[in-house]
Parts: C-alpha cells; structure tokens; sequence
C-alpha cells in the first residue's frame, strides 16, 4: 500500500481563505475587525520568524496585527501591565505571548494573565480545563489543525482506535481530549510505555509527538490507519555533508508503505498551526461580539 498524502499546505491555504472571506463579511455587515496581538519578549531567532510569519498572515487574511516587542529583560510586572491592557482593549480578540519566555519570567503566571476568551493559544488553565471537561474552549493551534486533517479525511471519528504519543501540554494532552470528544478510543503512549510498538499497532490513528526524529518506524503501524506526524526535527543531512534535512517524529518512507494516509513533513502538521490561530482569532472575536462562529473552523 502507498499512503494517501495529506497536503497540510493546501489544507492550511483553504482555511486561511475560509477565515478571510468571514472577515470580509464581519467587516461589511457588523462594521468589526478582528485583532491579534502577539508580544515577544527577546530575541529568540527562531521565535523572530514565528512572530514576523503570524503578522504578516494575520494581515494577509484581514485582520489587525498588533506586535509588542519586549526587551529580552523586561519586568515581569511591565509584562503584565501589557496584557492587562491588550485585555481591556476592544480592539484585541487574541492575544499571544511567543513562547519560550526568557527565564527570569514565570510562563504560568504570565500565560494565566492573559484573559481566556483572548488566549487563542489555548494555554490558559480555563481553557485547558474547559477543553478536559468536554466544555467549549479556546483550543491549541497544533492539535486543531490535526484534528480539522483528521475530520476532513475520515468524515466521523466516532470509535476509531487513536493512540497520540507524546504527553505535553501543548500538543499530546489537548490532542487526546479533542480525540476523545469526537468519540475515539484514545490511548496515550509515551517514552514509559511498554511495547509502544504494540500499542501503535493497534490504533486506526496515530498521531506522533514526541520530538523525537523518525521514532515510529512502519512496522509500528496497522496497514491502512492514518497517521499524523506534528515533529518537526533537524538532523544531519544523510548524504550530503554540512547539511541538515527536516524530518518529522515518524520515518516517512517506512510509514507510507503500510499506512493509508500520512501528513508529510515539511508541507503537513506545520503549516495548520498559524492558520488555526488565525481561526481561533475569528473564532474570540465571534464569540465576544455575539455572533455566530465560524463553521468548520472551531472544535
Ligand atoms: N512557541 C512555539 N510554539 C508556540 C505556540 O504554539 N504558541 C506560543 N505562544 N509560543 C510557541
């Protein structure tokens, strides 16, 4: 068998035109625009090209982008003034504050200042709550974007055997309960859990999140499920020397000869993340305003 690939890229671009064409409409019949602000705090490299990608995505769609950068020793206590004020401005549906945060600041008590209908993240203790008791919430990017992949290639999830391995609060964790509330039999693996290989074997679902280069190898995998690889890894290049390749948390080649569909990556889980916190900007500013939210786009 040769998997069926799922192109993220492509999906990402329809989701991206879904919420600009809700956007035109909020703007002409409601007189509103949705507002992201996304606060940085440092000069993480990596963090530089998040933040400039989401701006400049969040505009491309319609929406206001409002960027906060923050010297890499900024107080906790200005830290939060900001978001005390971006929760008190109308203007702003979500906020965002870029993670890693520089290590004299408190992640939890920061994140947990953000007001929960702006935290588009999805990280506020509410939110995750919300999410754990099957309640609406905001929903992490990541596992939304995996789970919208998921719906749009099986239909229902109702009873299909998912295994997520991987167990962090940013994708493992929410991805379970997401699983769960679409009515799968869910199983967590992790870097404990005994006969890992086993437990894959069995899922129709696999979703792989470890953070660990082509771990799950396609003996691990029942012919035909689906899997969906959210790692993004950078190894040295196998063949050429110097260089480096990006690979995923599952071996691509060996997976797609047993499964019947597989996120590839670069060009699969990655691209979903910004185009759902877009989506979970349209959806806080729906939300707050009243308004009907956007079909398709939410959990
Ligand atoms: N840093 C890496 N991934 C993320 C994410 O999804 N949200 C935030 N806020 N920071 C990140």
């Amino acid at each position: 068998m040769t998997a069926t690939v799922i192109d993220g890229k492509a999906f990402a671009g329809t989701v991206r035109e879904k919420v600009a064409a809700h956007v035109a409409r909020l703007k002409e019949e409601n007189g509103i625009t949705p507002g992201l602000a996304v606060v940085l705090v440092g000069e993480d490299p990596a963090s530089q090209v998040y933040v400039r990608s989401k701006g400049k995505q969040t505009v491309e769609v319609g929406m206001n982008s409002f960027e906060h950068k923050l010297d890499a020793d900024t107080s906790e206590e200005d830290l939060l003034a900001l978001l005390d004020k971006l929760n008190a401005d109308e203007t702003v549906h979500g906020i965002l504050v870029q993670l890693p945060l520089p290590k004299h600041l408190n992640e939890d008590l920061v994140i947990n200042r953000i007001d929960p209908a702006k935290d588009v993240d999805g990280f506020h203790i509410s939110n995750v709550g919300l999410l754990g008791t099957g309640q609406k919430s905001m929903v992490p990017c990541t596992p939304l974007g995996c789970l919208m992949m998921l719906r749009d290639h099986h239909g229902s999830l109702s009873g299909l055997n998912a295994v997520v391995v991987g167990r962090s609060n940013i994708v493992g964790k929410p991805m379970a309960n997401l699983l769960l509330k679409d009515s799968c039999t869910v199983t967590i693996a992790h870097s404990r859990t005994k006969n890992i290989e086993e437990v894959c074997k069995q899922a129709d679902i696999v979703v792989a999140a470890v953070g660990r280069p082509e771990m799950v190898t396609g003996d691990w995998i029942k012919p035909g499920a689906t899997v969906i690889d959210v790692g993004i890894n950078r190894i040295p290049h196998p063949t050429e020397e110097g260089k480096t390749k990006l690979v995923g948390d599952c071996d691509y080649a060996s997976c797609a000869e047993v499964a019947g569909a597989i996120t590839p990556v670069p060009g699969g889980v990655g691209p979903m993340t910004i185009a759902c916190l877009l989506a979970n900007t349209l959806t806080a500013c729906c939300r707050a305003n009243g308004l009907a939210e956007p079909e398709g786009l939410t959990a």
